[in-house]
């Protein structure tokens, strides 16, 4: 071969593996998680400078500014800080905007708002407009993360780029319940961290932030009806008032995720005491909280009747894991409250449970409870529970066979503060495993990865979470039969969105390894 001619191959094999390096995936559809239908053209569109919103057409104002928001957001991540200075060459096409129809008036955030949306950009228009159909307000955020997955900077032209319009996108959650856990017990996270967390989880489309906030070692949260619980943070400022949670759950809300609140009782419930020492059992053994005193249900009943006020979710998680009932039995008081109400410690656990549930359904909520809880007592067990899965596999058959709800967040799987728990594990696993009846599906809500936070804190909290939080997020929202058989197949995909998530600030780790792992080697971002 001739040496020019082997040059120009050289060059254009160099061309074409910048392409790739741009986001245009050499016929990739670069998207995460994949839509439920997608097809698409040839054609580059440019895209204005001045993206302009138009929402002609809605029964829906909003009031709140969700979209108006949401708009401004999505053309900043488009921008990335680039200096969009070039020239637009005439006769080419631009799009100069996103028309967003949005159905309904109702910008009520809850379980099981209606996500879908339609969204389609087209090649030829003038005025050129993106189109975006959704029944509500949270079915366009999507599409708008979604349109800005499309969207790429030039870096010859200074100027945004669409490329393969036509777009035709059909879009749809699988599951109604997409969650992300983070602990402030263990370690407090400060609120802008969780703000960043807020913001990250949308760009995979997760809904729900599940909040444990307090736990054995720290209660962070003021809680206006007892004002003492809280003398039970790690320290003065590592803690958050009412109005901060007020904040955060709005922060959210905007933004389409629901917060699910946790207090998790009788067990994980030592730093209550600190302030209201008479919840524990005794000076000398401290958990799990006083079975045997009514003040406790008091105080029960006065977080959640605090918690009705701000946490709007639909459910309320009431915990109830590893209950270690022996300070019930060795403290002497305890033991004859027992004995006098002829009950054994397993009985005086679902007692516990129970009456916790009664209180939380009379403040409006559905509860979710760990799994232990089915495990010991399930035929017990409110018609209204969700069991939350974390123990291992094989669970949720059993919860939706008995006909109550389902979380699936198996710690083999889906635990983040497990490091040797690979993306493509969290990719693999799947909710609905031995679930074959279309009635018992419908009872798995979802699922939820974990970021427990014993070994965690606002250091490295989004390197641990992601990208492996994004490979369950496109488990949960994608349909089953459009999910990679083998993870291997989606490595190239899942490392441009983990590039897309640095790009926008997110500390995502690389793929390679195990979780939060560093860097292997010098090289680009998209093979690590
Ligand atoms: C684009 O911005 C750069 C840096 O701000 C500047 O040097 C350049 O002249 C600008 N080009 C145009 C066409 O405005
Ligand atoms: C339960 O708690 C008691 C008292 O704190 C402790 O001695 C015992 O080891 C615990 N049991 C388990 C299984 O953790
Ligand atoms: C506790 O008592 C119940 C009956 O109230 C019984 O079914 C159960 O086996 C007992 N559990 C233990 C651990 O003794």
């Amino acid at each position: 071969m001739a040496s020019a001619a082997r040059l120009l191959l050289v060059l254009l094999a160099a061309a074409v593996g910048l392409c790739a390096g741009a986001g245009r995936g050499g016929g990739r559809v670069d998207l995460w998680p994949m839509p439920a239908s997608v097809a698409r053209g040839a054609q580059t569109l440019l895209v204005s400078k001045d993206l302009k919103l138009s929402t002609a057409g809605s029964s829906y104002t909003d009031g709140k500014g969700i979209l108006r928001e949401a708009f401004q957001r999505m053309v900043a991540v488009v921008e990335l800080d680039h200096v969009i200075n070039g020239s637009y060459p005439r006769g080419s096409p631009v799009l100069a905007g996103v028309r967003v129809v949005v159905r309904s008036p109702n910008d009520e955030l809850n379980f099981g708002v209606d996500e879908s949306y339609k969204l389609s950009v087209p090649a030829t228009g003038n005025p050129l407009y993106a189109q975006i159909e959704a029944q509500t307000v949270f079915g366009a955020l999507h599409a708008l993360e979604t349109f800005s997955q499309l969207c790429n900077f030039d870096f010859n032209a200074r100027l945004i780029e669409l490329h393969s319009a036509p777009w035709t996108i059909m879009d749809m959650p699988r599951f109604p319940y997409r969650g992300l856990l983070i602990d402030t017990s263990r370690h407090y996270l400060p609120v802008p961290v969780i703000k960043s967390v807020i913001d990250s989880m949308t760009f995979s489309k997760l809904n729900v932030l599940h909040w444990h906030i307090v736990d054995e070692e720290s209660f962070p949260l003021q809680i206006p009806s007892y004002p003492k619980l809280w003398n039970g943070a790690y320290s003065y400022s590592e803690r958050y008032t009412f109005d901060d949670a007020i904040d955060i759950v709005q922060y959210a809300e905007k933004r389409g995720v629901n917060v699910l609140a946790e207090i998790d009782v009788p067990g994980h419930a030592l730093s209550w005491g600190v302030g209201y020492p008479s919840l524990w059992p005794s000076a000398t053994c401290k958990e799990p909280l006083d079975v045997s005193n009514d003040f406790t249900f008091q105080v029960i009943n006065g977080i959640l009747s605090d918690f009705s006020k701000i946490f709007k979710f639909k459910f309320v998680h009431l915990g109830g894991d590893e209950v270690n009932t022996s300070c019930w039995t060795t403290t002497p008081r305890i033991k004859s409250w027992l004995i006098k109400h002829g009950m054994n410690e397993s009985d005086a656990y679902r007692y516990f449970v129970l009456r916790a549930q009664k209180i939380a359904i009379s403040h409006g909520y559905d509860i979710i409870n760990w799994e232990e809880t089915f495990n010991n007592f399930g035929d017990k067990l409110d018609r209204k529970t969700v069991v939350h899965n974390w123990l291992g596999s094989g669970v949720a058959e059993k919860v939706v066979a008995a006909g109550l709800r389902c979380i699936v967040s198996n710690q083999d799987k889906w635990y983040l503060d497990h490091l040797d728990a690979t993306w493509e594990g969290f990719y693999m696993n799947e909710p609905l495993t031995n679930i074959y009846n279309p009635q018992q599906q419908k009872l798995v809500l979802g699922g939820e990865v974990c970021m427990w936070g014993e070994h965690i804190d606002a250091s490295d909290i989004q390197q641990t979470i992601w990208p492996r939080a994004a490979a369950a997020a496109e488990r949960l929202w994608t349909p089953i039969e459009k999910l990679a058989k083998d993870a291997g197949s989606v490595t190239a995909r899942l490392a441009r969105f983990r590039c897309l998530l640095n790009q926008r600030g997110v500390a995502a780790a690389p793929l390679a390894g195990y979780g939060r792992s560093a860097p292997s080697d010098p090289g680009s971002c998209l093979r690590q």
